[in-house]
């Protein structure tokens, strides 16, 4: 499974990047409000970071602008896969996108129906957001599962990202559900790293070392 990670925060990428298990970066409007920077100028500062697919996404609601804006995302590098909320007008310019070569990553699914479409208009990848639909009382493991069975049923190339990851169980569910990508964020990331076990055997490693010379 493809790990990205799921910030627009440089520090933490630099951290999770010199780990050797990140393969791409995805941020969107609210993570990037956090950083006060220009959109732009952090992309470029995460492709100079992480040599995989980095997701920016837009925030034009209506067709032609939400073209114009898709396509000087796409241009800022070569890493930048386009970010395009699911919806009739999202589809459309999917479509058209699609076709011109532009990567896109189509976000806020929220079910296996929204996945297809969106693999069928030509997405590269769908992010099913399993937190929020969690957080609802519903499963957001099956939107995984089923779209991921579905692209498979079908020879789709589109890649599910699963998104909206609360905690370090989601990222184990997703690995199990056969989801090609999830995106994680930092301190999910970091958590993943420890158990108290490891801690506790390092400490007993450690004491008991004490009765031998270094090598
Ligand atoms: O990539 C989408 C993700 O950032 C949304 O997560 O926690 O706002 O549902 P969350």
């Amino acid at each position: 499974m493809q790990i990205f990670m799921d910030t627009a925060n440089i520090d933490e990428i630099r951290r999770g990047a010199a780990l050797g298990v990140v393969d791409g970066v995805t941020t969107n409007p609210s993570l990037l409000a956090k950083e006060g920077v220009e959109y732009r100028d952090r992309v470029l500062e995460i492709a100079s970071v992480v040599d995989g697919p980095i997701s920016a996404e837009c925030i034009s609601t209506e067709f032609e602008p939400l073209l114009a804006e898709a396509r000087r995302i796409a241009a800022w590098h070569e890493n930048v896969v386009v970010k395009i909320p699911m919806g009739e007008v999202g589809l459309q310019a999917i479509h058209r996108l699609s076709a011109e070569g532009i990567k896109i990553n189509v976000t806020l699914i929220f079910s296996a129906n929204q996945a297809l479409l969106a693999a069928k208009a030509g997405a590269t990848f769908v992010s099913p957001f399993v937190g929020r639909l969690n957080d609802g009382g519903q499963d957001g493991m099956a939107v995984i599962r089923e779209s991921v069975e579905i692209f498979e049923n079908y020879d789709l190339d589109t890649q599910v990202l699963a998104a909206s990851i609360r905690g370090a169980r989601d990222v184990t569910e997703c690995a199990l559900a056969g989801s090609h990508v999830a995106t994680i964020p930092s301190a999910v990331l970091f958590q993943m790293m420890g158990h108290p076990l490891t801690d506790k055997g390092i400490e007993i490693f450690l004491r008991d070392a004490q009765k031998y010379s270094a090598v």
